[in-house]
């Protein structure tokens, strides 16, 4: 057992905190929110996270998982100090530090014991030392006992728990390899492979892992672009290369392309870094190109098929950037609604989780209570986000409701033969031969 501080209690943080205390740890998690932790206190959770709620609730009724917004508090008797908060896009694409500084300020000015401050937030290459020039910097003359150490987080949202508990890998970078080690431990019961590696590679794993997933899903995209104009079926063109051991069938469903709160910020903080260092970063550009252009195809093709888009009506169903969470961050949706909106659309959506988000930060789009209003008087209805409560709708009064049956499935989720006998046009990505 041993006691950790967890800085941050967002998606990483909270999920973070939690499994480690499920682990048998003593946790604290911090957050300068004051309104998310008085509301995770009373059981509220401020994300909607399969599973969290109960994992959360069993922890802190074992007496090992605690909540505050008190630095002192958190880090009192903290061996390990984990940072997880944000490190959004600053204004020319790199990640903004403001929230690590912060946090690594914070713990050169509390901790007067020995102390392992462990990077889990994604950070530029050589953010590790930059923490630890702070602190040492900041104590003067007083100096810490304290060593740095990355450990990335490859957790994704909607499965975030089991992919905590359930790794492919854990990576720790450091100079100090013991102190790497001691974080190691907290992750023996895993039994998964750990990889222990220096600051700077243990950093780059984190944005290359990101960049070349983000990279299969841009290329999966542009040879369905290529399917729908030569007419294969990009469906099974994935399921033919993916039954290739070496290529491997996850992240290569084509559709309106990568958003969420890390792809898009994390590729191009990569793209800055080379930028800045004097390399050119050709394929990302091109992987970040190829996702804008999927929305605005998708936009293309509607454009076409109603023969214009001023004063048509357009449901989309699904708002977050996939299913099972309610972030909105880059949603391919929002943008797809944003354009459609530019050229005079009418636009109104559904989400089963992300409404309330988006009724706070996009006030002005018309939102439902259901599908099947979304469906009411549309010209077309658009799959932006493939919940599973979309892929067994009554399709039967989606057709009655809507002015025209046109059906454009961004997720490639729907059965384009029923849909078709049932008399909507149905438009996939890249199905060319549909
Ligand atoms: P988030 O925005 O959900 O949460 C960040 C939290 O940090 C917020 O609650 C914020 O109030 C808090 N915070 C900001 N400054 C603080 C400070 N000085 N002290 C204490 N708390 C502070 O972010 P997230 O999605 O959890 O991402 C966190 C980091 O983890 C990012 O670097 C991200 O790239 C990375 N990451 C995210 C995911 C994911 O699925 N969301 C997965 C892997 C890695
Ligand atoms: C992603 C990574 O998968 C995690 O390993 C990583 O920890 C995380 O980013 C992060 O660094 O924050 P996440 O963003 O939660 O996780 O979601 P993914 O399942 O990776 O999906 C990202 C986007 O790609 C979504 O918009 C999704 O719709 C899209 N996608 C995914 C596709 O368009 N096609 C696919 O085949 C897979």
């Amino acid at each position: 057992m041993s006691n950790l501080c967890v800085i941050g209690t967002g998606y990483v943080g909270l999920v973070t905190g939690t499994c480690f205390a499920d682990l048998g740890n003593q946790v604290i998690c911090l957050d300068i929110d004051e309104e998310r932790i008085s509301k995770v206190k009373q059981g509220i959770m401020p994300i909607y996270e399969p599973g969290l709620e109960q994992v959360v609730a069993q922890n802190v009724k074992a007496g090992r998982l605690f909540f505050t917004t008190s630095y002192e508090e958190a880090l009192k008797d903290a061996e390990f100090a984990f940072i997880a908060v944000g490190t959004p896009s600053g204004v020319d694409g790199e990640a903004d530090l403001q929230y690590v500084r912060a946090a690594a300020e914070a713990i050169a000015d509390i901790v007067d014991h020995p102390i392992v401050v462990i990077n889990k937030s994604t950070v530029p290459v050589g953010t590790g030392d930059w923490v630890a020039e702070i602190i040492t910097k900041r104590r003067n003359e007083r100096p810490l006992d304290f060593s740095v150490v990355s450990n990335p987080e490859f957790l994704r949202e909607g499965s975030a728990i089991n992919d905590f508990m359930v790794p492919d890998r854990v990576i720790l970078g450091s100079e100090n390899r013991p102190a790497a080690e001691k974080v190691a431990e907290l992750y023996q019961s895993l039994r998964c492979p750990i990889q222990i590696t220096d600051l700077r590679t243990a950093e780059m794993i984190k944005y290359a892992s990101n960049a070349f997933l983000a990279t299969r899903i841009s290329f999966i995209n542009e040879i369905a672009n290529i399917c729908e104009e030569l007419g294969a079926d990009v469906t099974e063109v994935a399921r033919g290369m993916g039954l290739d051991k070496r290529i491997g069938r996850a992240f290569l469903d084509a559709g309106l392309g990568w958003g969420g709160s890390c792809f898009p910020k994390d590729v191009k903080a990569l793209a800055h870094m080379a930028v800045l260092h004097g390399t050119q970063p050709q394929l990302l550009q091109a992987v970040m190109e190829i996702n804008r252009n999927q929305r605005r195809r998708m936009v293309m093709h509607l454009r076409k098929t109603l023969g214009g888009l001023n004063d048509k009506v357009i449901g989309v169903l699904g708002l977050s950037f996939k299913p099972n969470t309610d972030d909105i961050r880059d949603a391919p949706a929002l943008e797809v609604i944003h354009l459609l909106r530019n050229e005079g659309a009418v636009v109104k959506a559904y989400d089963p989780q992300a409404m309330e988000i988006v009724a706070k930060y996009y006030p002005t789009i018309p939102l439902c209570h259901d599908p099947y209003q979304v469906a009411e008087g549309a010209d077309a209805l658009i799959l932006a986000t493939e919940w599973n409560e979309f892929k067994q709708l009554d399709f039967k009064r989606i057709h009655q409701a809507m002015r025209q049956p046109v059906v454009f499935d961004g997720r490639n989720a729907w059965n384009a033969d029923h849909l078709r006998a049932m008399g909507f046009r149905y438009f996939g990505i890249g199905r060319g031969n549909l």
